[in-house]
């Protein structure tokens, strides 16, 4: 797994951004696998920038998206859908129907099926990924067993509590999320995770044990041939990853 080191979040969602570009110009027609949450807005902003002033090109990229909280709309200002558009796809010349964020709503099932079917076509080329403090990739909670594919999970009590903040209220967090597996993020040809923010506790297992736990699903990256993490100089110190 490589591992760097950036100067603050700026810095990070630059580096990351790096790494996107350099995909996106040699493979120009490719799927890439996109998250929503805190850490990849600056890098999506980046993207945006260099898509306006330095002709990034997006006008055939595919892209599919991790997970989408069950019961809300797509126009819901804090479904995922919503995210995308307007952090990312309402910026850059990438064709909309190209772009797959899974159904909120409607029938469970029949949505689950249309995203294991996406992503049975989907090569996806590099996947970006946040972490969730609980260790959670996408929505795949810890847990003692995971699953390979696109599935229906009960969030934990401390991503509600996480992601209230996006909410009116902590009422208003949906319960359930569809989300890729465990096995769909593991087949993308590259991870990239940005960690921003109070993730000591996951960053520490990723970073600093030599375990493979499901009770912190990052750590599966270690086991990818082709996985990058993104972090800040301040969090690489905290977790003793570096010394000053
Ligand atoms: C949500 C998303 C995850 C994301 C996590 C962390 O739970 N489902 O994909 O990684 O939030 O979010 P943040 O980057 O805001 O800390």
């Amino acid at each position: 797994m490589k591992v760097i080191i950036a100067e603050n979040y700026q810095d990070a969602s630059k580096k990351a951004a790096d790494i996107m570009e350099k995909i996106i110009r040699e493979k120009p027609t490719c799927t890439i696998g996109l998250a929503t949450g805190s850490s990849p807005v600056g890098m999506y902003q980046e993207l945006s920038r260099r898509c306006k002033e330095e002709g990034l090109d997006f006008s055939k990229i595919h892209s599919v998206n991790l997970d989408e909280y069950v019961g809300l709309e797509p126009t819901h200002n804090q479904s995922y859908r919503y995210f995308m558009d307007s952090n990312l796809f309402d910026h850059i010349n990438i064709d909309k129907a190209n772009t797959y964020v899974a159904k909120g709503i409607g029938d469970v099932e029949e949505n689950l099926k249309e995203f294991n079917e996406v992503l049975d076509k989907a090569d996806i080329e590099i996947q970006v990924l946040g972490v969730g403090p609980d260790g959670h990739l996408g929505f795949n909670e810890p847990g003692p067993v995971l699953f390979d594919g696109a599935h229906k999970e009960i969030l934990d009590e401390t991503t509600i509590d996480a992601n209230a903040r996006f909410f009116a209220s902590r009422d208003e967090v949906p319960r359930y999320a569809v989300t890729m597996g465990m096995g769909n993020i593991m087949r993308a040809k590259a991870l990239l995770m940005i960690i921003n923010g109070n993730k000591v506790d996951a960053a520490t297992k990723l970073l600093m044990n030599d375990t493979i736990d499901p009770m912190c699903p990052a750590t599966f990256m270690r086991l990818h041939r082709d996985a990058t993490v993104v972090l800040e100089k301040k969090l690489a110190l905290e977790i003793g990853y570096i010394k000053e």
